[in-house]
């Protein structure tokens, strides 16, 4: 008996050590990788909203850059599509230089047609080493220029998409911007994030309300929900979040709260705890599904 057992084992290619079946956690880990890995049959945009400040869009673009570009090893861009100083390139590593999407306008004629080569666009995106994504960040000083055209964000987004095939866009707080608008214009994937606070989620409600007077029901209704934890739930309400976001987007994911992302300090991969690095992605299988 004991002679055929190792035999068998042997014929399974086990060498006799006892297989436990993997536990359930590391099943869907594994599908999730999956999921982040798959082909999505041509270049994707995902597009990070809420006009409310704080609402945890600029984390969530890093966050899910970083777990995509850890996961399929590039060709990933974070673009920061602020309408004013947005703060992506302060929150991510950075680089020799500290060129902006105003730098990239300017020398745009460096891309025209079929010219420019990726090692070019180099000296307009940041990047993220470990992370293994870029970011083209926004204007950032405190006299940032005229704001952005609809045009120039197409511009960019049709050099941009010659040498990425997921970009993820962060944006500012007014949807009566020509480049907030632009940018929905090209998404494929909605994300909503909000502070696990009133004012966070009804400004999201508000947002989606005016979506859907615009045409934009099936965005809505595909859209990723993510909630940020707040350090203490006393005094939030999140089922009562969750149950109308849950039935308005398609689906609804919650972050933790994590001491590393609050400090304000630029965000690297491996400092994430690992609740973290799960529950982000668990957000980037979602958002990989709308793809
Ligand atoms: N998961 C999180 N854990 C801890 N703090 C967070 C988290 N997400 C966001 N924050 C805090 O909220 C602030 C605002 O987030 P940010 O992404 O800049 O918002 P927005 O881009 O919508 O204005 C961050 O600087 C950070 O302090
Ligand atoms: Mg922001």
């Amino acid at each position: 008996m004991a002679v055929r057992g190792v035999r068998g084992a042997l014929a399974k290619g086990t060498l006799g050590l006892v297989q436990l079946p993997p536990g359930r956690r590391e099943v869907e880990f594994r599908q999730d990788v999956e999921r982040v890995r798959r082909n999505f049959g041509g270049l994707r945009q995902v597009t990070v909203v809420n006009p409310k400040g704080g609402a945890g869009k600029t984390v969530a673009v890093l966050l899910l850059a970083m777990t995509f570009g850890q996961k399929r090893g590039g060709y990933v861009l974070a673009w920061d599509n602020n309408e004013t100083q947005g703060t992506l390139g302060m929150r991510a590593q950075q680089d020799f230089h500290n060129r902006t999407v105003r730098d990239l306008l300017r020398d745009l004629g460096q891309f025209q047609g079929a010219q420019g080569r990726v090692g070019d666009l180099s000296q307009y995106v940041r990047a993220q080493g470990e992370g293994m994504f870029d970011v083209l960040a926004s204007d950032e000083s405190a006299t940032a220029g005229e704001m952005l055209t609809a045009h120039a964000f197409g511009e960019i987004r049709d050099v941009v998409s010659r040498f990425y095939k997921l970009i993820f866009v962060d944006t500012g707080n007014n949807v009566r911007a020509e480049n907030w608008q632009a940018a929905i214009d090209a998404t494929d994937q909605l994300v909503v994030t909000m502070s696990a606070r009133n004012d966070s989620a009804e400004t999201a409600s508000r947002m989606l309300d005016h979506l859907e007077q615009h045409g934009r029901q099936r965005l809505v209704r595909q859209a990723v929900t993510v909630v940020s934890m707040p350090p203490s739930r006393r005094h939030v309400d999140i089922p009562a979040i969750t149950r109308h976001f849950a039935a308005r987007t398609r689906t609804v994911l919650l972050v933790p709260y994590e001491r590393f992302i609050d400090s304000g300090e630029p965000i690297r991969y491996a400092g994430l705890t690992a609740a973290s690095r799960d529950a982000w992605l668990k957000v980037a299988a979602a958002v990989s599904e709308g793809l």
